[in-house]
């Protein structure tokens, strides 16, 4: 078994497409009077696709009221206005410029003691049950196959949690963290199991450098070794690319 792929030109027509599902989605379920439930994804790759988003909205009113969303990880620990939290990232690069309510975004809370972060993640994929799951979930890919920050063993029934990160993880989140040893050893990610019971899974990808991971997940053996690889097993799961990041496919 393997995975859909579409392949775009470039990211930004990749990234544009994508944020044209996002908004059908949304006003499909304003339609109905539903909440529509994303749960979204940080790291370089999905940028663009809020940018469009941002656009979305104030150009063409695409409107976030009916919107719930559901972030995937958090450094631990971490302040939320912190330069390299997740919170001000999703902030400043979608929150603060729609007309998504205060009360309806969620990302996971570094600053918790270790002592409430079991209790913490049991509520966090509580919220996301009580609302019917999540309607589509946006993911980026590391280097290692990681999802959020479901690092290589990850285990496909896995609960939301506090994780260590891979040596590569952190080598490569350290350009932000001025070195190595500034950088996070640990995170909060949302469970492998929560994502693959969502009802749609888009993950992106882009550059060359993500050509071997991109076909390894997506063509290779399902291993937990590349927790991406298990959405091989998802019924409606698509890898959106550009054709670099395809170009070993
Ligand atoms: C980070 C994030 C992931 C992201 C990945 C890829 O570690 N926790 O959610 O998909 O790295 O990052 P980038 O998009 O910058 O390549």
């Amino acid at each position: 078994e393997s995975i859909d792929t579409v392949v775009f030109e470039n990211s930004t027509a990749a990234s544009k497409s994508v944020a044209q599902q996002i908004a059908a989605l949304i006003k499909s379920k304003q339609e109905n009077n539903e909440s529509c439930i994303l749960g979204l994804a940080t790291g370089s790759t999905p940028k663009g696709l809020y940018a469009e988003l941002v656009r979305l909205h104030k150009e063409e009113g695409l409107s976030f009221k009916n919107v719930i969303t559901f972030n995937l990880d958090e450094y631990y620990p971490m302040e939320p206005d912190s330069i390299n939290s997740y919170v001000r990232f999703m902030k400043e690069l979608l929150l603060d410029h729609v007309d998504i309510l205060p009360e309806n975004y969620n990302i996971p809370d570094g600053t918790l003691t270790k002592e409430q972060i079991a209790g913490y993640c049991a509520t966090y994929e509580d919220k996301i049950e009580a609302l019917g799951g999540i309607d589509l979930q946006i993911l980026g890919i590391g280097g290692n196959g990681h999802i959020g920050f479901n690092e290589s063993g990850s285990l496909q029934n896995s609960k939301t949690r506090l994780v260590a990160l891979d040596h590569i993880t952190r080598v490569a989140a350290s350009k932000d963290f001025s070195g190595l040893n500034n950088t996070p050893r640990t995170a909060i990610t949302l469970g492998v199991k929560k994502i693959m019971e969502a009802k749609q899974v888009i993950l992106m990808a882009w550059g060359e450098g993500k050509a071997n991971i991109v076909k390894a997940s997506a063509e290779g053996p399902v291993t937990n070794q590349i927790p991406a690889s298990f959405l091989q097993e998802h019924d409606n799961a698509v890898y959106v690319l550009d054709k670099e990041s395809s170009s070993k496919l």
